[in-house]
């Protein structure tokens, strides 16, 4: 008979050993990168209020922040924003395999990105050097090309001609230039950085997690990333935000809106774009795009989007507010993408692009003062099992 020894305080019959299910509330890490306060409905970015940065600052400056733990000086900063243009380019076989995947029918875009990006370091000639410096020239590299991949994507899927980037143009800028076919006007270009902004880290979310999981192995940088990715895609997390404007397009108007969440609601059915594992009030990002979605809406002409959300969210926060159930980022981000003219399937991949600093971010943290993460299950499956021989298994 198999003995546990001292492991038999981890064998246990179904719910015998408490844990929090989807580590709720476990600490696992020290960083010093970002901390979402749930109860106060803020977010700081190494201490500086996400409003103060949608307000003041640029993507460039929010990555150098995060990738070194302050604001950058004047040479500090051009120097970012020269490395995340000179990098901006990627190999003709990545274009290539974009050009071949992202038209395909039923082919999720997070897919194509996540490939690509893997296909990145195989293209990378250091990739597989170990060292800080490298970290820091494969942050760049990730942070840069991973704009051009998810532009590349939304083209091929719209069956127009892949735009290379552009070199006088932000990151922002470019990244609009390059999907939407034209650079954007004053107001566009600062919606996109405050987009990239506001989605550039959230502490310890599940694919920031899943990056830095992956890092403690002291793997590739790409690898990390490419872990990211899968986990953003999924609907609980960034996949949220295109299912929000798939919700909308199905109300389809604001005087469907409460027949239809209550039948949602009788059939308990999930609200995409609502409830937070650490917010329990509403998240101070979707506050922020709210108040960006009335004018983006209004520029163009997508203003019922808005009056349904408003209507939803009214009626959202009278049922369950109580509960703590509230708007997230995904809720008002849908509407203002879906207002500069981005198809609802590049959502997610424009959550990634502004995403990846922060993935980049903590994976670096984690180097400096790397232990391999490398947690328990509770094992509750049988303790000894017959081995049957084939004929004798039903
Ligand atoms: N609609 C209806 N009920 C909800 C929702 C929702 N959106 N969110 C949570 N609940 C209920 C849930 O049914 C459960 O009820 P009960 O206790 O009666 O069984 C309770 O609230 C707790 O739910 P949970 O799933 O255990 O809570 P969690 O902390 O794991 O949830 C969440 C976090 C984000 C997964 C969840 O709120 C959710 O599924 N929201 C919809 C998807 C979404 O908008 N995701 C984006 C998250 S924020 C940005 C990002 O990461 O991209």
């Amino acid at each position: 008979m198999t003995t546990y020894s001292e492991e038999i305080k981890l064998v246990a019959r179904p719910g015998e050993i408490a844990f929090p299910k989807g580590l709720e509330g476990v600490v696992v890490a020290e960083s010093t990168k970002s901390f979402a306060d749930g109860l106060g409905g803020k977010l700081v970015y190494h201490g500086h209020p996400i409003e103060e940065l949608a307000e003041k600052s640029t993507f460039e400056e929010v990555f150098y922040l995060l990738m070194h733990d302050r604001l950058p000086k004047g040479s500090e900063l051009e120097e970012t924003t020269q490395l995340l243009r000179r990098d901006r380019e990627v190999p003709p076989q990545v274009y290539a395999l974009v050009e071949e995947l992202a038209g395909v029918r039923g082919v999720h875009p997070m897919t194509v990105l996540r490939t690509a990006v893997s296909m990145l370091a195989a293209f990378d000639e250091n990739a597989e050097e170990d060292s800080p410096a490298a970290d820091q020239r494969h942050a760049i590299q990730i942070v840069s090309k991973i704009a051009t991949l998810s532009a590349a994507i939304g083209r091929v899927r719209q069956h127009k001609p892949v735009l290379r980037p552009h070199p006088d143009l932000s990151h922002a800028a470019n990244y609009y230039y390059m999907l939407v076919g034209e650079p954007p006007d004053s107001f566009t270009g600062r919606l996109m950085d405050v987009l990239f902004i506001l989605h550039a880290d959230h502490e310890s979310n599940a694919s920031t997690f899943a990056t830095v999981v992956v890092k403690s192995t002291l793997t590739d940088t790409y690898s990390a990333v490419v872990a990211g990715i899968g986990a953003l895609k999924g609907s609980l997390h960034g996949g949220a935000n295109e299912r929000v404007m798939a919700m909308l397009q199905e109300i389809g108007s604001s005087e469907n809106v409460e027949a239809w969440l209550d039948q949602a609601m009788a059939q308990k059915k999930r609200i995409m774009g609502f409830g937070h594992r650490v917010y329990k009030t509403t998240d101070p990002r979707a506050t922020i795009l709210h108040s960006y979605a009335r004018e983006a809406t209004r520029r163009a002409g997508t203003e019922r989007w808005l009056h349904m959300a408003e209507k939803m969210e009214k009626i959202m926060v009278e049922k369950f507010g109580q509960k703590g159930i509230y708007p997230n980022i995904d809720f008002f981000s849908g509407v203002v993408m879906a207002s500069m003219g981005m198809e609802t399937a590049m959502f997610t991949p424009t959550f990634a692009v502004g995403r990846s600093a922060g993935w980049v971010a903590h994976a670096w943290e984690q180097r400096q003062d790397n232990r391999l993460f490398r947690p328990r299950f509770v094992y509750i499956g049988p303790e000894t099992e017959p081995y049957l021989p084939l004929p004798e298994r039903h």
